[in-house]
């Protein structure tokens, strides 16, 4: 068996993708997968978990149950984006790859910037390095599940993969193994939906059209998201949650001018804050999606999820940064 993380991205999403550093922390939801030897190489996602973790929240966005075969093309897009995915991820085995069947359970909804890909990534590459014994760190592990990333985000700077892999909080910088934080209690935070299903590729290539166009702007920008990145990590740190919901709401100004946020987002981050949040952004890819909003208790927390249900917003708690280690078995 081989589980990936759901994550949500606290600071410097986008930024990271042009070198910049980010801040992320595992969900202690997530997927789990495991391989069997068949006839016929095939994968089959299974989300009824999903609704189980969610049901506090509504319905999210469901993924749907799909069984799909490596080698029978699909009509339907999203089929075959997750076949094509697969079979990037078997290409990257020794040959000759046996037949195997690959069964994932995901507690995580799909489009929400929770992270679902690369946790199913992860705990396929798991589930197949099992099965076949492969034995590989997490760093190892977050690599080779980036193929099948590849297919769906185009240009994943790889933060989703690794913290899938290896949980917890850290800094990521492309290309680098993750920098674990030791924080001195892990951020309790209010994950909103804004009910909008979000492509991380599509905001990954608009922000890429107007790096082009602006560049100088852009990379300013990109430079004052790493700096909040690298502030927010001493907040970690020393356990400054004041301060760190500051640099969350400074990071959603500057999301919102990368023009990633959208009215919902806004009108979420700003309830959330005046229900008493101690600061609030959008976390992933943006274009809809999740927001999450840091609370100092549980009785904030409250206060924020009433606030946000009342206009008709999903939301859940949870502690984030859970569930760090290896996670190789479960
Ligand atoms: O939408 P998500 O949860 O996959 O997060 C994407 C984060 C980006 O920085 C926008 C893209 C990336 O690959 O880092």
């Amino acid at each position: 068996m081989g589980i990936g993380h759901g994550k949500v991205i606290l600071l410097g999403e986008h930024g990271v993708v042009y070198g910049r550093p980010a801040l992320a922390a595992s969900l202690g939801v997530g997927c789990r997968a495991s391989a069997v030897f068949s006839d016929a190489t095939s994968i089959r996602i299974e989300s009824e978990e999903n609704q189980k973790s969610f049901s506090r929240a509504g319905t999210f966005n469901q993924l749907r149950d799909v069984e799909l075969f490596v080698d029978r093309p699909n009509e339907v897009d999203e089929n075959e984006s997750l076949r094509r995915a697969f079979a990037a991820l078997l290409d990257t085995y020794p040959k000759p790859m046996p037949h195997l069947a690959l069964r994932i359970a995901s507690d995580l909804p799909g489009g929400a910037g929770l992270g679902c890909s690369a946790a199913l990534a992860v705990a396929a590459t798991r589930a197949i390095d099992s099965l076949i014994g492969i034995s590989r760190d997490s760093t190892q592990v977050a690599e080779a599940s980036m193929a099948w990333e590849r297919i769906f985000h185009g240009n994943p700077s790889g933060i989703d993969s690794a913290v899938a892999a290896r949980g917890g909080i850290a800094v990521f910088y492309r290309g680098r193994p993750l920098e674990m934080i030791d924080t001195k209690r892990l951020p309790l935070m209010v994950i909103g939906h804004s009910g909008e299903s979000a492509s991380t590729r599509a905001m990954v290539e608009k922000v890429a059209l107007r790096h082009a166009r602006f560049r100088s702007e852009l990379e300013a920008l990109f430079d004052e998201m790493a700096d909040l990145v690298i502030k927010g990590r001493i907040a970690l740190e020393t356990g400054d949650i004041v301060g760190f919901g500051e640099l969350m709401n400074r990071d959603q100004v500057l999301l919102d001018r990368l023009q990633v946020s959208t009215p919902r987002l806004e009108e979420m981050c700003a309830v959330a804050r005046e229900a008493g949040a101690l600061g609030a952004k959008l976390t992933g890819g943006g274009g809809g999606g999740c927001m999450i909003a840091l609370v100092a208790d549980e009785q904030a927390s409250q206060n924020v999820m009433d606030a946000l249900k009342k206009l008709g917003y999903q939301a859940f708690t949870a502690r984030v940064g859970v569930g760090a280690g290896s996670a190789n078995e479960c």
